[in-house]
């Protein structure tokens, strides 16, 4: 009795949406109100996520709207779309002024007013509404021609389907920008760059369906075509948006003068990290309109506005928290979470605080609004502090003295080259004693110097401990493939590449095996001298019987600190646990002593493009063990340019300007094959 009301129910709600939605889209003529249509769908789907049995071809959870044709339409703008001149400090401000005043033909006496806009950094869109109805939505384009994304754009709640103000011009096109808040781009990062990616990507997709759920947002701030349009200013423009049922930015405001244009640009930089939208600059437009028609424009950028940009390698931001990460060796990296922020391009959130003195002499603190850089491939830091900004109560930030992870005692390591304490501290455990260390040990153990385990990145390390699944790296090939095979994201196919991917690496190089123990102060090339001096893995594990540990002394390249390390190191049991066990399990090859007379003696190689099953680094090894080298430039002292897929075209012509030979990965290895 019940189920059949609350079908009778559902049913009812569905033939309601079939209304609205016909009225909404067929004729363009909506009955109600965004919150009410949407409240209608919600609970739709909630009911067919409580009772499995109600189903319908008419549920918002199939189809949204109508869908457009395949290939979007291109369409003429009536008015191009222009883009902006960019300024980026007070010259090119005063620059710009100086040019309007000249081109108005006024002395000093003339006061310019601007209005100052936030430049938001998404995609520009021009909709055009007729009698009131949004009729068609066109993206920018090239500025002459866009395309028609109308259905698309009704995706979006921001966007009034219909105005029935009596001052609205009866035919006008709004433009404005379509993007994604910060916080919702959080949740999609890792499938774009940028939030302007995220709303280009979801703008543009064949389907309204999956514009739909990626939550989109439209703030208006100009004209294109107008009829009827009884308004002098652009600040009052803006009013009128508002007025109208569109979004405009809050932080619009008018200005006179280029200081005070200034230093609106620098609190509105203080405010950027605060803001839940991308910013690149503010914009100034010249308010009059009557003075933006004289002086018009120059090539396709008005000469009434300019753009005031942001720098592409700073922003500020707020930190959030401070966290510890705990790296292999067992030291504590201090990282602000920060607000947020786009510089250049790329969304920052975390920025590294490097170590326990570098916040104190920075006296960083949570809640403190900061100044970060990201420049090229280095890490975010901040660079100061904006004290001025500071919360009255905010504390000093007290840097843990116990290893957050496994509360052992921290120390700060006293170094005997440059007799001075250490400014990091570490996590005084004994390696894989420690939870994060050993986490971080794993990683590094199938990272790709290492044992180069494909598809067993960080996070399959990270989520294969939460399971249980491994502690130690020789868990790696103990794996219970049938238990993966049942874990959310797996199936049969990929756990077979898996399982693959694990048994092709049971070889390994010595030097690789080394290596990949992750021994604090070996990397790889340590890792390659202690090979070429033990040769076996059975040398290596007599060490622990041995005790020959000041015998490595010996091998040139290796000092005190790295012999003290490896002594270290065999001093624990885990370590000599991992050790057997991985005997047991892997075939770890002898190492290959360098033929100094081999046939690719004296002569030098450079590899580009991507080789076929073998990594640069094993084909660099393979070189060297043949008595060749490898070097980094084309130049005349180059024998030979390896090529591998999608090959840097540069080099290749570089190498033919210099007459080097050209080898494919073939024509490589048979050069090897005869020489071994
Ligand atoms: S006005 C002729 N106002 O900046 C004026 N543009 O580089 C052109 N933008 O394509 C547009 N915020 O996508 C204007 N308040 C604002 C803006 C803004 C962001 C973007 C817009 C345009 C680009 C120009």
């Amino acid at each position: 009795m019940i189920k059949k009301k609350i079908e009778k129910d559902y049913n009812k709600k569905i033939q309601r949406l079939i209304k609205l939605n016909k009225y909404y889209y067929e004729y363009n003529n909506p009955i109600v109100d965004d919150k009410e249509y949407d409240a209608l769908k919600k609970d739709i789907l909630d009911l067919e996520s409580k009772y499995s049995n109600l189903k319908s071809k008419n549920s918002p959870s199939l189809i949204v709207g109508f869908k457009p044709s395949k290939n979007f339409k291109k369409v003429s703008h009536r008015v191009p779309m222009l883009s902006l001149a960019n300024a980026f400090d007070q010259d090119d401000l005063n620059n710009f002024e100086k040019k309007i005043m000249n081109y108005l033909n006024q002395k000093d006496n003339l006061e310019i007013e601007y209005s100052a806009e936030p430049k938001i950094d998404g995609i520009s869109a021009s909709l055009s509404y007729a009698n009131g109805n949004f009729v068609t939505g066109l993206s920018r384009g090239d500025g002459k021609e866009g395309e028609d994304i109308t259905e698309n754009l009704k995706t979006i709640s921001d966007i009034p389907k219909k105005i029935s103000s009596k001052d609205f011009p009866n035919d006008i096109e709004i433009r404005g920008e379509i993007f994604i808040q910060n916080e919702d781009f959080k949740k999609l990062s890792s499938k774009f760059a940028n939030p302007r990616n995220a709303a280009s990507g979801s703008l543009r997709q064949k389907n309204p369906l999956e514009t739909k759920k990626i939550p989109l947002k439209f703030i208006a701030y100009t004209f294109g075509y107008e009829k009827g349009l009884e308004i002098s200013k652009q600040s009052e423009f803006l009013k009128k948006l508002k007025e109208w049922g569109f979004k405009t930015n809050p932080l619009n405001k008018t200005i006179k003068g280029i200081k005070n244009l200034i230093k609106n640009y620098e609190e509105i930089e203080n405010k950027r990290g605060n803001l839940n939208f991308d910013i690149d600059g503010v914009v100034y437009k010249v308010n009059d309109f009557k003075l933006q028609k004289r002086l018009g424009n120059i090539a396709n950028a008005p000469r009434w506005a300019v753009a005031h940009k942001f720098s592409a390698n700073n922003g500020i931001s707020k930190i959030e928290n401070i966290e510890i990460q705990i790296g292999r060796t067992g030291a504590l990296t201090p990282v602000a979470k920060i607000k947020p922020i786009n510089i250049g391009g790329v969304v920052v959130s975390n920025a590294t605080l490097h170590n326990e003195e570098e916040i104190r002499r920075k006296d960083i603190r949570v809640g403190d609004t900061v100044l970060i850089e990201r420049a090229g491939d280095v890490i975010p830091h901040v660079i100061s502090v904006d004290l001025k900004q500071r919360n009255d109560k905010s504390k000093k930030f007290v840097f843990p003295l116990k290893c957050p992870s496994c509360g052992s005692k921290t120390i700060k390591e006293y170094n005997s080259i440059t007799k001075k304490e250490d400014a990091v501290r570490r996590c005084t455990s004994e390696g894989f004693a420690c939870e994060k260390i050993a986490i971080e040990k794993i990683k590094h153990f199938v990272s790709k110097e290492a044992f180069n385990i494909d598809g067993f990145g960080k996070k399959i390390v990270e989520n294969f401990w939460r399971l249980n699944l491994i502690r130690l790296p020789q868990d790696i090939f103990k794996l219970d493939y049938s238990v993966i095979e049942n874990l959310d994201g797996w199936g049969k196919q990929s756990v077979s590449n898996l399982k693959y991917s694990i048994n092709t690496k049971k070889t390994i190089p010595f030097e690789k095996f080394i290596f990949s123990l992750g021994i604090r102060h070996i990397g790889l090339e340590n890792a390659k001298l202690i090979s070429k001096n033990l040769l076996s893995i059975k040398n290596f594990l007599l060490l622990s019987k041995t005790k020959k540990f000041d015998d490595l002394i010996n091998i040139d390249g290796i000092g005190e600190t790295q012999v003290s390390s490896i002594k270290s190191f065999f001093s624990n049991i885990t370590n000599l646990k991992v050790l057997t066990e991985l005997s047991e399990l892997i075939n770890v090859k002898d190492a290959v002593l360098v033929k100094s007379n081999g046939l690719l003696s004296n002569k030098t190689f450079m590899i580009t493009g991507k080789l076929q099953g073998i990594s640069r680094a094993e084909a660099k090894s393979l070189i060297e063990e043949n008595s060749g080298s490898i070097i980094s430039n084309v130049s005349n002292r180059l024998d030979y340019l390896i090529t591998g897929e999608k090959p840097t075209k540069r080099k290749i012509d570089a190498a033919k300007d210099l007459k080097v030979k050209i080898l494919s990965q073939a024509e490589w290895i048979k050069m090897l094959n005869k020489t071994s």
